[in-house]
């Protein structure tokens, strides 16, 4: 497959699901990462809040602050030369007040994301709004919102009685009048999916919320076998990087133990390379 030339941009997303193409998003945290998810042509490379879990080791992604998404937001953008950077809004950074919320997202946007992410219905539609109207895209995000895990009891799926896919499919359309241009539904059935997915003109990004969503969205240390705590059930793993990475540093352990690295003639190449 051959490397992307152009720029994903925000008005792409739309367009692909005019067209019935999928639309591919994955998780990005930092330059190197986002630099070959980008080579292999992913639309959108989500610096995701997740972060505080499969990278920094939390629990919870509470615990996430706005510089550290700032700070990961610069390095997945130096690294994406093709995709769309979207990055989360962390936990308690837009539900304060809407001018906070602006000046937080501004500082996202200046770090280098194109668009932000926020979880929320109901709560967040002013939010949305004003940011939309100064010019900040926004995605949505509902169905199991980590931000607000110790609400729902856990990672777990929602929506799972009528009442509560009526009031995501209100939320959802909600969120698509105030003019997000994108919506993450995350752990929902994936009957529900699809008729929110069928009723909204802007595009669904599914996570564990099955095959009917405009594209689908994945914690890239999860499908690449890396994060080493428990991945739900839903996750495609597409590589064992986490495997070969302890392979590859028993591997090396050995060298160095035995006197196998760095050999005689290793040692006198690279004093050969560094007098150049
Ligand atoms: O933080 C994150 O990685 C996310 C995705 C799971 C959608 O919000």
């Amino acid at each position: 497959m051959d490397e992307p030339k152009t720029r994903v941009r925000v008005p792409a997303l739309k367009e692909k699901k005019l067209r019935g193409e999928k639309i591919t998003v994955l998780t990005a945290y930092d330059c190197t990462m986002a630099g070959l998810m980008d080579r292999a042509g992913i639309d959108v490379l989500l610096v995701g809040d997740s972060l505080g879990m499969v990278v920094l080791g939390h629990e919870d992604t509470l615990s996430v602050t706005l510089d550290t998404m700032v700070e990961h937001t610069s390095a997945v953008a130096r690294g994406a030369r093709h995709a769309l950077v979207v990055s989360d809004m962390p936990f308690l950074s837009y539900q304060v007040d809407v001018g906070e919320a602006v000046r937080n997202a501004g500082r996202l946007i200046q770090g280098g994301a194109a668009a932000v992410k926020i979880e929320g219905g109901s709560s967040v539609i002013d939010v949305a709004r004003r940011l939309v109207a100064i010019g900040i895209p926004v995605m949505g995000h509902l169905g199991l919102t980590p931000q607000s895990v110790h609400q729902l009891g856990g990672f777990r799926p929602q929506a799972q009685t009528s009442e509560s896919a009526d009031q995501l499919l209100r939320e959802a359309k909600s969120l698509e009048e105030a003019g997000v241009f994108s919506i993450v539904l995350e752990s929902i059935p994936s009957e529900l999916a699809k008729r929110v997915t069928a009723e909204l003109a802007v595009p669904t990004i599914g996570i564990g919320a099955g095959p009917h969503c405009d594209g689908q969205v994945l914690v890239s240390y999860d499908t690449f076998g890396l994060f080493q705590g428990s991945v739900p059930p839903f996750v495609k793993q597409y590589a064992q990087l986490g495997d070969q990475i302890l392979e590859a540093t028993r591997a090396y352990i050995e060298d160095v133990r035995t006197g196998r690295f760095p050999t005689v003639e290793e040692d006198q190449e690279s004093d050969r390379k560094k007098s150049r």
